[in-house]
């Protein structure tokens, strides 16, 4: 099929932070495009964020005009700095609120954010320090429009924190679309409804890396497809998920904690309020 060449990202040079040209003859150094999505309600326009690899500089634009999107997001909560950092993005059409998941800094802080449009600062976000997302976590995809209407979707892979072998382990977390942010001085522009549970794909093997999702088109049913590394050998498989079960799964599930940093993750005995935010 023939393609219709729309635009191509060319990330503006920091010349102020370069000392030597990180460029010179390294192929990896062109930009990268981690986001994509239509701007609704025209959809006629496309933010599309890029990222590169040492200059770690990226910017917005709008492909009718070819020029950058007036926006006063940090375009650092828009795509992952580095293009080997994994990113998800979705603008939900019903209020044009734009959701993000992504690693803002390096490699340790990873985020998951919403800026109320793609044109104002983001307002609410997860706290790195928190560790609500494991390490080294790879973003696939995030859903405004499922069957879950109250909720965004974010699913990703991560190293998981209470894995004492530092498993791969493949989530579904969520955010509820009318959270403000918590009320407490601790909580102020932070998710007061994030949880996230683990997505597990197994017959005789363990599925724990996920790969990339689809939703069918009632918006009801994941599918998802994993591999694993058993024995060396690269095994693929595709599950799916019934996202009304998701309901039950964070209002009735046994939850984890973890008293201090160097303790390990236990089932929690006292029941939680599973929704503290609402
Ligand atoms: C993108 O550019 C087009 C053409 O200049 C303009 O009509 C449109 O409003 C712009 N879109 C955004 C989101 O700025
Ligand atoms: C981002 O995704 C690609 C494709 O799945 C993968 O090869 C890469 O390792 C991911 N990056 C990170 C940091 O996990």
């Amino acid at each position: 099929m023939a393609a219709r060449f729309l635009y191509t990202v060319l990330l503006p040079q920091v010349a102020e932070y370069v000392v030597v040209d990180p460029c010179d003859g390294d192929t990896s150094c062109q930009s990268y495009i981690k986001v994509l999505l239509e701007i609704p309600p025209s959809n006629d326009d496309l933010l599309v964020c890029g990222s590169t690899t040492v200059i770690s500089k990226y910017d917005c634009y709008n492909v009718s005009s070819s020029n950058s999107l007036t926006t006063s997001i940090d375009p650092e909560y828009i795509c992952s700095v580095h293009y080997l950092e994994n990113t998800t993005a979705v603008i939900d059409t019903d209020d044009g609120k734009l959701y993000t998941a992504l690693v803002y800094n390096g490699v340790r802080d990873r985020t998951i954010g919403r800026a109320p449009s793609y044109i104002e600062p983001v307002d609410i976000f997860s706290v790195a320090a928190d560790e609500w997302i494991g390490e080294e976590p790879s973003f696939i995809s995030s859903y405004t429009e499922t069957v879950l209407e109250d909720w965004v979707l974010f699913f990703f892979r991560e190293v998981a924190l209470e894995s004492e072998t530092r498993d791969i382990y493949s989530r579904m977390a969520k955010v509820c679309k009318d959270d403000n942010g918590g009320n407490s001085n601790v909580l102020t522009n932070n998710w007061a409804t994030y949880q996230k549970a683990r997505l597990q794909c197994e017959n005789k093997y363990y599925y724990n890396v996920l790969l990339d999702t689809a939703l069918s088109a009632d918006g009801q049913t994941i599918y998802a497809a994993f591999i694993a590394n058993e024995n060396g050998v690269p095994r693929p498989a595709v599950c799916s998920y019934d996202l009304t079960q998701a309901v039950p799964v964070f209002e009735n599930q046994q939850y984890y904690s973890q008293d201090t940093n160097t303790d390990q993750w236990e089932k929690v005995v006292t029941s939680h309020d599973p929704y503290p935010g609402e």
